[in-house]
This record gives structure tokens, C-alpha cells and sequence, in this order.
């Protein structure tokens, strides 16, 4: 049910953090991986028996052109689409955000989805799976963070829509909602603080707390789920936490 081996992966954003955790528990499974990212990753990609093709995940023709590159590469369809790469800006408040700042978050977290969606089908196996990395952010806003919550909040909706369209070729459409996750997007040390009040694990994510989920929903022990947003989050999205309750109300249960 968990079995990869032989099976062709495009990974967005694969040159670190998430995404080059879930390239390399794709390689370790006997998966040909292709890394497409604006940084080159070469050398990594090699280190993992990976190739690596540039793109640029907010310009379409790029995004085209990488998943063709990819399946040459490859020398067949693909069978695994993962659409991870994103940015994590955040700023003020919207009334004082600025338009360089919008653009680019939704330029990469939002059209970089819609372009790797448009075109992912023309290069992949019937059957096949796709993989977006949308955010708790979607479920779950933070001040500030108004647009880069909004982006993500997209990527669950492209992915209801994505599942429709693509069913037809029995073809899965899935995001994934990490927390916060211990990566060059956010300090260990302001998400440890974090996490310990707000999740019920009490800790931030690692980058191999995310792959298994990304190697779950590619494998055929998903078949049956498509449209979905798997929250990946530590429990934060349940509510708030007995110590959170505890530091504001004193008691660590619900007022009576
Ligand atoms: N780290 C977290 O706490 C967290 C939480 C929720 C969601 N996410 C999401 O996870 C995904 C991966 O982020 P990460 O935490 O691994 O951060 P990261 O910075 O390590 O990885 C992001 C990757 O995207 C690539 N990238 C950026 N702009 C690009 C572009 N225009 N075209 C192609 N590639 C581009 C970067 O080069 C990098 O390899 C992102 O979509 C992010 O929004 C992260």
C-alpha cells in the first residue's frame, strides 16, 4: 500500500526545508525524483540520487516548461506532481502592506499553485497524485499575515476544484496544511515558543514530521481520498491548550 518503488516525482521548492525532506523520503523509496527550484539545487538534488531543472514557480511558462523538462528527464509520465515552493512574508497590518509584498507572496504561494495545476495533467499518468503545500495559516490566522494566509487558503480551494476536474483520469488532488515547521521560513526558537502554548504536541514540526504524510498521500493507501487539506499541525487547529487557558485564566479547563 506504501510501495513507490519505480515511480516518477516532480517536487516545486524541493531544494530545502519541506520540500527536499519529502524529495529525499521520495528517493529513499526507489522514486526518480526531478527538484525544480529557483535556487539552484544541483548538489543536493545529486546527494539524493535526484536531477534538478530550474524554475521559477511564478512565472508559467516556466513552471511548463519544468514539468515537460522533468518527464524527458525522466523519459516517461509522471506519477507524483508536488506543488510545495512558497514564500512566508508576512508584514503589518493589510491597511499598511505593501503592493511589492502582495505581489510576490501571491505571485509564488498562489499562482505558482494555479500554474503547476494548469499544466501538471498534460505530463502525468492516469492514476497519478498531486500534492500542494497550503499552510495552517489557511485555517488559522495570525495578525499580519493577511495575505500569506489568503494564499493558502487558495491553495485548499484549487485543490477542491483540481479534484474535480482531473477525477475523470482517476487522478488525486491533495494539499497538505503543515504547522509550523522548523525550517529557513521561521526561527526554531520563536516557533518552539509558539508551538509550546498553542499545540497540543507542545513542539514545532520537523521537516520528516511532514514527508510520511507527502509518502501517504502519493502511495496507493490514499487512493480513495482526493479534495482534501490534511491539517499536519501538532494540534494547533483544536483549540487552545490547557496551558494557554491556564496562563490567561489561571485554570487549565473551560470557565464554568
Ligand atoms: N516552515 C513552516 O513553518 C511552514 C508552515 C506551513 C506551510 N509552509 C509551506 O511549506 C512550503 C515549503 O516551505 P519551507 O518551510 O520548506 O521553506 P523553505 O524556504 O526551506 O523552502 C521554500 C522553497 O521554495 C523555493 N522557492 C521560493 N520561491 C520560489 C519560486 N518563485 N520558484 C520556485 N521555487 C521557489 C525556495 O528556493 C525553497 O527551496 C511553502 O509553501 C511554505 O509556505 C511552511
Amino acid at each position: 500500500m506504501f510501495n513507490l518503488e519505480g515511480k516518477r516525482a516532480f517536487v516545486t521548492g524541493g531544494s530545502s526545508g519541506i520540500g527536499y525532506a519529502v524529495a529525499t523520503a521520495y528517493a529513499e523509496r526507489g522514486v526518480r525524483v526531478v527538484i525544480a527550484d529557483i535556487a539552484d539545487a544541483s548538489h543536493a538534488a545529486a546527494k539524493i540520487g535526484a536531477s534538478y531543472v530550474h524554475c521559477d514557480v511564478s512565472d508559467e511558462d516556466s513552471v511548463a516548461g519544468a514539468l515537460r523538462a522533468a518527464s524527458d528527464l525522466l523519459e516517461g509520465l509522471l506519477d507524483i506532481v508536488v506543488l510545495n515552493a512558497g514564500v512566508g512574508d508576512v508584514g503589518p497590518e493589510l491597511k499598511d502592506t505593501d503592493q511589492a509584498l502582495i505581489e510576490k507572496v501571491t505571485k509564488i504561494n498562489y499562482w505558482g499553485v494555479v500554474y503547476g495545476l494548469k499544466h501538471a495533467g498534460a505530463v502525468m499518468n492516469d492514476g497519478a497524485s498531486i500534492i500542494s503545500t497550503s499552510s495552517m495559516a489557511a485555517f488559522i490566522n495570525v495578525p499580519g499575515a493577511a495575505i500569506y494566509s489568503a494564499s493558502k487558503k487558495a491553495v485548499v480551494s484549487l485543490t477542491e476544484m483540481a479534484a474535480l476536474e482531473l477525477g475523470n483520469r482517476s487522478i488525486r488532488v491533495n494539499c497538505v496544511c503543515p504547522g509550523y515547521t522548523d525550517t529557513a521560513m521561521g526561527s526554531a526558537e520563536e516557533g518552539r515558543a509558539i508551538c509550546e502554548a498553542f499545540t497540543a504536541l507542545g513542539r514545532p514540526a520537523t521537516v520528516d514530521d511532514m514527508s510520511g504524510v507527502y509518502v501517504f498521500l502519493a502511495a496507493d493507501a490514499s487512493r480513495y481520498m482526493t479534495g482534501q487539506a490534511l491539517k499536519v499541525d501538532g494540534g494547533w487547529s483544536c483549540g487552545p491548550t490547557s496551558a494557554l487557558l491556564e496562563r490567561i485564566t489561571g485554570s487549565a479547563t473551560a470557565p464554568g
